[in-house]
């Protein structure tokens, strides 16, 4: 049976200053990437997609300016309001709705593409749950669609893990220090870490917020299967968001591209 969802992650002012922390994350070239294998391997032009885990949205307006229709998903509704405001400012056309993707439920159906990129699909981490999503990405899809997504690999968190991380930036009057402190569960797969952000007013008061985060680290061939069983068949994967298919124990993030079979071909015993 599936577990019940966690708490939203990413609120209050994990939320306010997640852009902040990820300003230097290449996301354009990713959104390029995403952008490069929709034209390769999708039907043209694609126009509709779906994005999964979408987060304060920078990724949605990146594909958006390369001319589709965006519909982005995020399950804490604080990302969800941050990218509002950003879509406002910038006078986008991407709609936002906050909803677990655990429970993808949307309109528009079927998207030429669903997307979800970073580490949101991690945060999906038992089986019934991942076989769950699966299909309702492919519920959402037209025959033939995309799903295009991102997710940790086994080896290079486990050979790589750095237990305790510090961050150390400036917002506004105020400095703000992230200490990241992580172990992995190795029995579920899971990479967990606890975020403490110290926020040190310009008078050195200081204010403490804290969040737990779980995120499953998967080997391909699991993966693989978890897509056949969601009749998704994988085209591709990649080391990162570049044309480079050579994956090692140093590879941190895998790309993936795969298809909506048109129908569930028959499994002989
Ligand atoms: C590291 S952020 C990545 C956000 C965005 N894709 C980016 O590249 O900046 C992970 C996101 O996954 C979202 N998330 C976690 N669990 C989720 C779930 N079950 N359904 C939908 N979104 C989820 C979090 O709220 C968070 O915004």
């Amino acid at each position: 049976m599936a577990h019940s969802t966690p708490p939203p992650t990413y609120t209050g002012k994990f939320s306010a200053i997640y852009d902040l922390f990820y300003a230097h994350k290449t996301y354009t070239q990713e959104a390029d990437f995403v952008q490069s294998l929709l034209t390769r391997f999708g039907d043209k032009p694609t126009q509709k997609i779906l994005e999964l885990g979408c987060g304060t949205g920078t990724h949605s307006f990146l594909l958006e300016a390369h001319g589709h229709q965006i519909l982005a998903t995020d399950l804490s509704p604080d990302m969800i309001q941050a990218a509002r405001v950003k879509a406002e400012a910038r006078g986008s056309t991407v709609r936002f709705a906050a909803q677990d993707m655990i429970e993808l439920d949307q309109p528009g159906r079927p998207y030429d593409a669903v997307v979800c990129l970073f580490d949101s699909f991690c945060y999906v981490t038992d089986n019934d749950n991942v076989e769950t999503v699966l299909t309702r990405v492919h519920q959402h899809l037209k025959p033939g669609g995309l799903f295009i997504f991102e997710f940790w690999n086994a080896a290079a968190m486990i050979q790589h893990l750095d237990p305790v991380r510090v961050a150390r930036l400036q917002h506004g009057e105020d400095e703000i220090v992230k200490l990241s402190e992580a172990k992995l569960d190795y029995q579920h797969q899971l990479y967990q870490v606890k975020y403490t952000l110290y926020e040190i007013k310009a008078d050195a008061m200081c204010h403490v917020y804290t969040e737990r985060h779980s995120n499953r680290y998967y080997q391909i061939q699991e993966m693989a299967y978890f897509l056949d069983k969601a009749s998704l068949q994988p085209l591709k994967w990649f080391a990162g968001y570049a044309e480079d298919e050579t994956i090692t124990g140093d590879t941190w993030n895998i790309v993936c591209v795969a298809q909506a079979k048109t129908r569930v071909p028959l499994k002989t015993p």
